[in-house]
């Protein structure tokens, strides 16, 4: 397989479904913008998701873990082994350690500042020392993943993330005791990842001061007495800021809800009409005998 590889199904002009893959050890992602559409139903998409297994040489090593949307993840990987099958190679789909929410927020979704003044501000992160903070956050933040980072792992994607102007801290003096990343950024969106706040200075709103000012940064609306940024974005505002949580985590979800993100799913995007969140999975297929 090359770098970077994408497979797409369309229906007429539209795409309904895309499976593509950053790097070897990247996992395979699936998209469907169309699941956020009506007029393409579960039907379509499971269809969608054959096509795209069928369409791919019947290497058992090619996909491992598949991340997207529960129904299409599950329908490909269905088809994938059943494909498998037919050659004589036994492999099944295991279930998914975790369900996420994915959600966004847009200027029509943002809502008001609570009427309490926030006492931190929350800036990018830039330097050594910053960076020197940020990695025992990031351990603490990756123990509950299913791969713990080591603190020289933790350092070094620090280290990166803050050189791509990726993470943005929340400092009680001068202290970074708070911080969030943020990645997938397109010319429409960018994504917030991985909000941690040390346990001693949770409960005091940095989460969602951290959340509400990279939320206004990206999308070009300025947020005073939060961000440490008058500018904006150099490369122009987003039209939406995206975010995953664990459909297990409610307490992270209430905060991201209360910031304007569309969490439920059967409220709209007030400006495109389109469901403002989705289940997304990371399912796997392995040989039969583990
Ligand atoms: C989830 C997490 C980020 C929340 O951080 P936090 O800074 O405590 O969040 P906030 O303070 O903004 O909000 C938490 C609660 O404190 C309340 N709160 C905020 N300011 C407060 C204050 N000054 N006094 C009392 N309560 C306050 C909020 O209303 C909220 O209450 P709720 O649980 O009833 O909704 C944090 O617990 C954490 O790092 N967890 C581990 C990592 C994680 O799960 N991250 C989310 C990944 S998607």
């Amino acid at each position: 397989m090359q770098t970077r590889p994408l497979l797409a199904v369309y229906r007429n002009e539209d795409i309904i479904l895309t499976l593509s893959k950053h790097s070897l050890q990247d996992p395979c992602m699936m998209a469907t913008p169309s699941m956020t559409d009506s007029s393409i139903d579960a039907t379509d998409i499971h269809t969608a998701a054959e096509m795209l297994a069928d369409a791919l040489p019947r290497d058992p090593n090619l996909i491992s873990n598949v991340v997207g949307p529960e129904k299409a993840v599950d329908a490909f990987l269905a088809s994938w082994v059943s494909l498998l099958k037919q050659q004589g190679i036994d492999m099944k789909a295991v279930p998914p350690p975790f369900r996420v929410y994915a959600c966004f927020v847009n200027i029509a979704t943002l809502t008001p500042l609570p009427a309490t003044s926030f006492d931190y501000g929350v800036s990018l992160a830039s330097d050594a020392d910053d960076i020197a903070a940020l990695a025992p956050l990031r351990v603490e933040f990756s123990k509950a993943s299913p791969n713990p980072m080591t603190p020289e792992a933790a350092h070094k994607s620090m280290r990166e993330a803050v050189g791509a102007h990726r993470v943005w801290v929340c400092r009680s003096e001068q202290e970074i005791v708070s911080y969030a990343l943020v990645s997938r950024a397109t010319p429409q969106t960018i994504a917030i990842q991985n909000v941690f706040v040390h346990p001693e200075y949770r409960r005091k709103g940095m989460a969602e001061a951290l959340v509400r000012a990279i939320s206004h940064y990206y999308l070009g609306l300025a947020l005073p007495g939060y961000v440490h940024h008058t500018e904006g974005p150099p490369e122009g505002p987003k039209a939406e800021v995206c975010l995953n949580v664990k459909a297990s985590n409610a307490e992270a979800a209430m905060i991201y809800k209360r910031c304007g993100f569309i969490v439920d799913f059967d409220v709209r995007n007030p400006i495109s009409g389109k469901k403002g969140s989705y289940i997304s999975i990371m399912g796997s297929a392995v040989p039969l005998s583990e």
